[in-house]
């Protein structure tokens, strides 16, 4: 009995306009378009490999070497669309092996700490689908393959690009085109880095998933967000990193990360993901950039404590000596892991 199987990696990705909100929780559309730059698979990835065999009784998923449950609708919706795409080709050409009705086994590892705010379900997801992807031998593009993968986890389909990736919202009507898409790859902007703070890797307490419908539903301030700041935040952001604008790209990366965490707190209870640490590094960053006269770092948190600071290379000494200067001198510090500080550079995924 053979067992056909497929490997793939995928890179984690760290947005600097953010997704946070749903207006369709099904099929997974966003409130607003996001922006994201994609890591060096380097550093961190997710590594999967889906096997499929006429004598597996059951699909079953095992995440870092545990069997997880695959009965949340998200991973359904995936696996559903995949084998969709395989049986059409299947009636195509009935040379092909029925892989479609045989049950999958999915095998995944995250290298990096899961569910602490450091995007394992985008690399996770999408490591997912395109590894089905393959072992199907699917002729769809990444862009068609970013609408399954947002159905997992939303910024999991801006992880199927490297470089500078937009997701757009898509028509308000349907989604049917809510998909990421290439801004620039990575050789546009080669001198571009970030760095990973790593304050802590323990799993956070509210979801994203949970905590955004939480947003949507209590904040006010959300709404001001989506209307009013991300769609004109969305062009300029774009043209930035076409322009190569550090100063432009900068200021509106960190005041996107603001904002989001400005309606986490705005939320009812309120959420929380800076810790103390976070906002020291908030501010060191903020003082760099005054003494400097013009932004040279830039910090992004997501759901969690965890701070990316983006920099141009020209810049790494300063701006990588201050930090290590503060992590390792400074009182009040010490819960943040400075052997976790990793350099990390930017550039295209291709598993
Ligand atoms: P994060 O900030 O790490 O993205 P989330 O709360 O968005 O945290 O999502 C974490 C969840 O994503 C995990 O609990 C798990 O269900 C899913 N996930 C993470 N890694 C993988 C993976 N490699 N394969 C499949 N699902 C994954
Ligand atoms: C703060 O993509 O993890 O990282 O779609 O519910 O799985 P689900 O949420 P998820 O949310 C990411 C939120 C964020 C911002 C971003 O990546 O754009
Ligand atoms: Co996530």
């Amino acid at each position: 009995m053979s067992v056909y199987s497929a490997s793939v990696t995928a890179p984690v990705n760290i947005a600097t306009l953010k997704y946070w909100g749903k207006r369709d929780k099904e099929l997974n559309l966003p409130t607003n378009s996001s922006i994201s730059v994609t890591l060096s698979q380097k550093d961190l990835r997710t590594l999967t490999t889906a096997s499929a065999s006429s004598t597996f009784k059951q699909d079953e998923l095992y995440l870092n070497g545990k069997l997880e449950s695959l009965e949340s609708a998200r991973t359904q919706a995936c696996l559903g669309d995949l084998r969709k795409l395989r049986s059409e080709l299947e009636s195509q050409d009935d040379k092909l092996e029925k892989l479609s009705q045989f049950k999958l086994r999915i095998v995944s590892e995250n290298n990096f700490p899961t569910a602490a705010g450091l995007a394992s379900s985008a690399a996770g997801f999408a490591a997912l689908v395109y590894a089905i992807a393959k072992l199907y031998e699917l002729p769809q593009d990444m862009s068609e393959l970013s609408k399954i993968a947002r159905k997992g986890s939303g910024s999991a389909c801006r992880s199927l690009f490297g470089g500078f990736v937009a997701w757009e919202m898509g028509d308000l009507e349907n989604g049917q085109d809510s998909k990421a898409v290439e801004v620039a790859p990575v050789e546009h902007w080669p001198t571009l880095k970030a760095a990973i703070l790593v304050v802590s890797d323990d799993k956070k307490d509210t979801p994203s998933t949970s905590g955004m419908q939480a947003t949507v539903k209590t904040s006010d301030l959300f709404q001001h967000r989506i209307k009013e700041v991300v769609p004109q935040r969305f062009d300029e952001m774009k043209q930035s990193i076409l322009n190569k604008d550090f100063n432009k790209f900068g200021e509106l990366t960190m005041r996107d990360s603001n904002s989001f965490h400005a309606v986490c707190l705005d939320s009812y209870p309120p959420i929380f993901y800076l810790n103390d640490t976070s906002k020291k590094i908030i501010k060191l960053i903020h003082k760099l950039n005054e003494t400097e006269g013009e932004i040279i770092a830039a910090y992004t948190f997501d759901a969690g404590p965890n701070a990316v600071i983006y920099y141009d290379e020209a810049n790494e000494a300063k701006v990588l000596g201050l930090i290590h200067t503060y992590f390792n001198q400074v009182d009040g510090w010490s819960k943040a892991d400075t052997s976790k500080l990793s350099k990390l550079e930017i550039e295209g995924t291709d598993p």
